[in-house]
């Protein structure tokens, strides 16, 4: 006979995978606006990018249809049970200005904030110079392996938006739910993981050191379960995320299913946003598709005209509206 302690340990785990197992991801498909956003921006594209964004704004606000403006407040909450969004063909032409524009105005439109933090050139994504000597790094040439962004950060990130520019190297990015990285966990295991700690470490993307204690699994009764997993291993920081007080077992065995691990995949595609749950979903890219040697040959001068991959991003926490209390404004 199972004891009350034992009993109540297996009805928390139970619970645990009930809900991770409601979440999902949405695709959506834009291109029956496409066309006007070009004729739009042929008649636009001499304005500041700043000024395309809220034209894009009001454009998407008039146009969208309503079952594509559903998930707009909704990605990352309990309720709705939806961690990741995917819209392809936004636009097609492979213009940085628009692609930047269009991807500030959809983030915009999902309540992301995005933070920019002195340390780090975080808003374009592509091969820098010295890539095709790096992985684990998002300007880098080899694979990124899963993990949400900022888990070193003070702050809480609630959301990481990518826009495609263009991929000539076919490579999209993947994304995992964290559900299908404990398949092969016991519920002893699952019981640990429910209450470990874990120390989070930056990478070659901060320009110094930075460094945070967090929970692996919290609850919110608003969004839910989230989770921080890193599985990155810097070239010269190591292991991103190493348990604190025990449980570095149950993370290595998480570690060594990731390769079968059941993913998502983007579309490497001009015109694809991708915004994601940080805390919800795990994100990653294989090794880029192309040779190290173009790799190497595009770094050593790039622009964002010619590099074969430019993405841009958002990350940060959600928009939070202020409510006014009425009894007070009258
Ligand atoms: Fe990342």
């Amino acid at each position: 006979m199972k004891t009350k302690n034992t009993a109540d340990a297996s009805s928390a785990v139970d619970d645990f995978r009930e809900r991770i197992n409601k979440e999902t991801c949405i695709n959506l498909d834009f291109g029956y606006l496409n066309g006007a956003i070009e004729s739009w921006w042929m008649r636009n594209n001499h304005q500041p990018t700043h000024v395309l964004k809220f034209q894009l704004l009001s454009f998407f606000q008039t146009y969208l249809r309503s079952e594509d403006t559903l998930y707009f407040d909704k990605v990352g909450l309990a309720d709705e049970g939806v961690a990741a969004v995917c819209i392809k063909n936004i636009f097609r032409l492979d213009s940085p200005k628009l692609a930047l524009a269009a991807h500030e105005a959809l983030a915009e439109l999902f309540y992301l904030t995005d933070i920019k933090y002195d340390y780090e050139e975080h808003k374009a994504l592509y091969l820098k110079p010295s890539a095709e000597q790096y992985k684990e790094w998002g300007n880098g040439y080899g694979d990124i392996t899963p993990h949400s962004d900022d888990l070193y950060e003070n702050m809480h990130i609630d959301y990481l938006a990518l826009t495609v520019c263009r991929d000539t190297t076919h490579t999209p990015t993947t994304y995992y739910f964290p559900r299908d990285l404990i398949d092969n966990l016991s519920d002893d295991e699952l019981e640990t993981l429910l209450t470990m700690q874990a120390i989070f470490t930056s990478g070659k993307n901060v320009n110094g050191f930075k460094e945070r204690i967090r929970n692996i699994v919290t609850y919110d009764p608003l969004y839910g379960y989230q989770f921080s997993l890193d599985f990155r291993i810097d070239q010269h920081c190591g292991e991103r995320m190493r348990a604190l007080n025990g449980g570095q077992h149950v993370l290595d065995k998480m570690r060594a299913g990731i390769a079968h691990a059941r993913h998502h995949v983007s579309t490497a595609q001009t015109g694809t946003f991708l915004i994601m749950a940080n805390h919800k979903i795990l994100h990653a890219r294989p090794t880029l598709n192309i040779s190290v040697d173009t790799a190497r040959k595009h770094s050593a001068t790039p622009t964002l005209s010619t590099t074969p991959r430019l993405l841009f991003r958002s990350k940060g926490p959600r928009k939070y509206y202020y409510p006014l209390d009425e009894s007070l404004a009258s």
